[in-house]
């Protein structure tokens, strides 16, 4: 999609369509939308008197060929209540106006932003929100319909004084959620078109397209690191596993400075090993690698926005596979660390790969670090598919990224971690087992285990087992993968100091 900022006057923007919205009972009675009111002889305010037009969130009304203006039609998205409004609904709407038009074959659309939405801020918002919903992943339908998608979105309402900021916003909204949605090609790639090495060949290509160093460790430099945790999870599998490292350094770097340290799950499929799991909706465990997906993702749209720390993703990839070799349960396997890990359940596989992805981080230099990762089931049943689960040992580096999330409109919600809680993953025969002893609060002994990593690092977990993958269709986004914490973490980054 091709996205530029226009400072014509509504009347005049030539589109097929020019999107506007309005507010939950709503009149068109002020600023720009009473000049779209009067340019179409009060066809708006004749909508809203007859019921058919409310302002509801996501209600779409469009009009044909409105007399006054040199749009071929008119698009009022429904904003819901005013007062609850913010770029999160700003980002939605722009996606549902993408996704209402690209389904009548509509290409170029144009969207007015209203006098409170003119910050480089709300035209990120808006750009991210149409790019994220023009993406759909039909890429294995042999049938499907040619170029079913906006080719061409003007950002309206900006006028030559305040374009500035319009066109910075853009920017920046464009690589991100151009990023968010590579994030989300690798999600909804099949496991049989996505294994370990397959993952590590993309993020290199990405790598070397975006400027960023790489490098990719295999099963022989895993074993002389001794990632034993690591080694175990992809010892069932034929296929081997990998360790993405990526790098961003920035120019004229303080050695001094802090090192942000981006660590993400990334199992290509997940089983579940010989704990294995039941066959229903065992086809989802192919996004067993979102996190993986979202730390590349962030890298690839940070490479272009050069933020002024230093950045090292560290991405564990394995398959998770009930092999002949597979680990057993009651195997006890020695971590990077030192630390040693009795096995109860090897579903619980995405915390072994992160044991040694963090020390491995930590290794590396990173003196804070954020990790992304489909955890647990608990996360699901605790904030279901709306809020991404965060876990942090540092309150004051868990509320910057807290702030990342809310400043990128990504739901997340912060669970405790309570020393108490570290009874739960005590072993019997190693210094700490891979499950909890079954007195709930799964999401959070997911978390205690990566805690035992982290050392003195300041650390925040992103449990996104409910949030990666969307089963339904949105009126704002395809289904399927998401790409969440993308945009918080290049939000984080370019705070970051
Ligand atoms: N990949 C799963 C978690 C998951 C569940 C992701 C649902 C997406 C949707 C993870 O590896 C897993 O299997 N976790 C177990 C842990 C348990 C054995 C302690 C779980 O949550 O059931
Ligand atoms: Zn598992
Ligand atoms: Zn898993």
């Amino acid at each position: 999609m091709e996205l530029t900022v226009d400072v014509r006057p509504a009347a005049q923007m030539e589109a097929e369509a020019l999107v506007t919205y309005l507010f939950d009972q709503e009149k068109p009675e002020i600023g720009i939308l009473a000049q779209l009111d009067t340019a179409t002889s009060g066809a708006i305010s004749k909508l809203a008197a007859s019921g058919e037009l409310t302002g509801t969130l996501y209600e779409t009304t469009l009009l044909h060929y409105p007399q006054g203006l040199a749009a071929e039609r008119v698009l009022i998205i429904g904003a819901g209540k005013k007062e609850k409004f913010g770029t999160l609904d700003l980002r939605r709407i722009a996606g549902a106006a993408v996704r209402a038009l690209k389904s009548r074959q509509i290409k170029r659309i144009a969207f007015l932003a209203r006098e409170n939405e003119r910050s480089a801020a709300a035209a990120q918002a808006i750009a991210e929100g149409m790019i994220l919903a023009n993406y759909d992943s039909d890429k294995y339908k042999t049938d499907k319909k040619p170029g079913n998608e906006i080719t061409s979105a003007a950002l309206a309402g900006w006028d030559v004084s305040s374009r500035t900021g319009a066109d910075a916003g853009l920017a920046r909204g464009r690589i991100t959620a151009e990023s968010q949605n590579f994030a989300r090609d690798l999600g909804n790639e099949p496991s049989n078109r996505l294994t370990p090495r397959l993952l590590a060949e993309r993020a290199a290509a990405m790598a070397r397209e975006s400027g960023l160093a790489v490098d990719i460790l295999d099963e022989k430099k895993m074993a002389e690191l001794k990632m034993g945790a690591l080694l175990s999870v992809a010892q069932g599998s034929a296929e081997p596993p990998r360790l993405i490292v990526l790098t961003y350094t920035p120019p004229n770097l303080d050695p001094n400075a802090p090192v942000l340290g981006l660590v993400g799950k990334a199992i290509t499929f997940d089983t579940g090993g010989i704990s294995i799991k039941p066959s229903n909706d065992m086809e989802k465990m192919k996004y067993d690698m979102c996190g993986g997906a979202a730390m590349l993702g962030s890298m690839r749209a940070l490479a272009v926005l050069k933020p002024s720390c230093k950045i090292i993703a560290v991405i564990p990839s394995s398959e998770n596979m009930p092999g002949g070799r597979a680990q057993k349960p009651g195997d006890v396997q020695i971590a990077m660390s030192g630390k040693s890990i009795e096995v109860i359940n090897t579903d619980a596989e995405g915390r072994l790969v992160l044991a040694d992805g963090v020390t491995y981080a930590r290794q590396l230099g990173c003196t804070h670090l954020v990790d992304a990762a489909t955890l647990t089931g608990a996360v699901v049943t605790a904030l279901a598919s709306i809020n991404a689960g965060v876990f942090g040992t540092d309150q004051a580096f868990t509320d910057q990224l807290l702030a990342s999330a809310k400043a990128a409109g990504e739901k997340m919600w912060q669970l405790p971690l309570d020393d108490e809680y570290r009874d739960f993953i005590k072993s019997g025969v190693a210094d700490i087992q891979n499950v909890g002893s079954g007195k709930g609060g799964g999401a959070i002994t997911g978390a205690m285990f990566i805690r035992e990593f982290t050392g003195d690092t300041p650390w925040v977990h992103l449990d996104i087992a409910g949030t990666a993958w969307q089963d339904d269709v949105k009126p704002w986004n395809a289904k399927g993968a998401t790409g969440v914490a993308v945009r918080t973490l290049v939000d984080l980054a370019m705070k970051f100091k």
